[in-house]
């Protein structure tokens, strides 16, 4: 495989509940490559978003480490990890949630290209009107509040403001999930022809690993915080090893079928 942009080792995380320890993510160890998809596909609870999140350091893991970019990124500190903040983005199922409502367009986008100082003041109304453009939305709507645009309009913004500060990794975790079919299959494009022009990596989180068959190169099966099978997705699908993998394909029996 061609440079490895993030390296994941023995990653985990319990939480406490009813007094006691439960493991949401247990021994993980994975790699996403430059330019590479990973999915990540597993049922409700099995512990995705807490990979995401410790991925993320949003949460601090209880072992394991996470290279990136070469990095150890569970030791950063201060301006060091400021520089991975930017050069790691995400996108999450609900922008609602994640952005102010009453936000404008122009300035959820132009956050990072302030916060990482990235483009001086006047130059930013030119560079949201790029970042609009590459995601497929229209000039006008840099002066549309958040709450005002639909959800598929939204994910588009909230895919631009990742891209405003060019990173190496998206971490997208359910981001088409609450999504309509067609308003999907358009967004999945959108990411693969961003990913085609700037060799950007994801880390693509799914309960569904059709959504996933649409985009991953690989996919690692999750159940019960453990990774219980990876692999290229093609073979993955065609011929699941692990009793996960197999009552995921099950579940959506056109897939074996589909040659697209
Ligand atoms: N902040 C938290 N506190 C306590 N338990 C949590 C927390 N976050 C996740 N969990 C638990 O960890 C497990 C994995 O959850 P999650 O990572 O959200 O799974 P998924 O994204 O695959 O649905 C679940 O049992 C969930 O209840
Ligand atoms: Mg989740």
């Amino acid at each position: 495989m061609s440079d490895v942009v993030l390296k994941v080792d023995g990653l985990g995380k319990a939480f406490a509940r009813n007094g006691k320890r439960v493991a949401a993510v247990s021994d993980a160890s994975f790699s996403v490559g430059a330019g590479e998809t990973l999915g990540i596909v597993g049922p409700s609870g099995s512990g995705k978003s807490t990979l995401s999140r410790l991925v993320l350091r949003l949460i601090e893991p209880d072992a394991g480490s996470v290279r990136f970019d070469g990095g150890d990124l569970l030791t950063l500190r201060g301006a060091a990890l400021r520089s991975v903040r930017q050069r790691i983005q995400m996108v999450f199922q609900d922008p609602l949630a994640a952005f102010n409502p009453r936000a404008e367009v122009a300035e959820v986008i132009s956050d990072p290209l302030r916060i990482h100082r990235l483009v001086a003041r006047v130059d930013r109304p030119a560079a949201v009107a790029h970042l609009l453009d590459r995601v497929g939305l229209p000039g006008v709507l840099a002066e549309r509040a958040i709450h005002e645009i639909s959800g598929g309009q939204r994910q588009r913004v909230a895919i631009a403001r990742a891209l405003a500060s060019q990173p190496k990794l998206i971490v997208l975790d359910e981001a088409v999930s609450a999504l309509d079919v067609s308003v999907r299959a358009h967004i999945l494009r959108l990411l693969v022809d961003l990913q085609a022009e700037t060799g950007v990596s994801y880390m693509f989180v799914s309960h569904d690993i059709a959504v996933v068959k649409a985009i991953a190169h690989r996919v690692a099966i999750m159940d019960q915080g453990r990774i219980v099978e990876t692999g290229p997705t093609g073979q993955v699908i065609a011929a699941p090893q692990s009793p996960t993998g197999k009552a995921l394909v099950a579940a959506v029996p056109r897939l074996l079928q589909a040659q697209d």
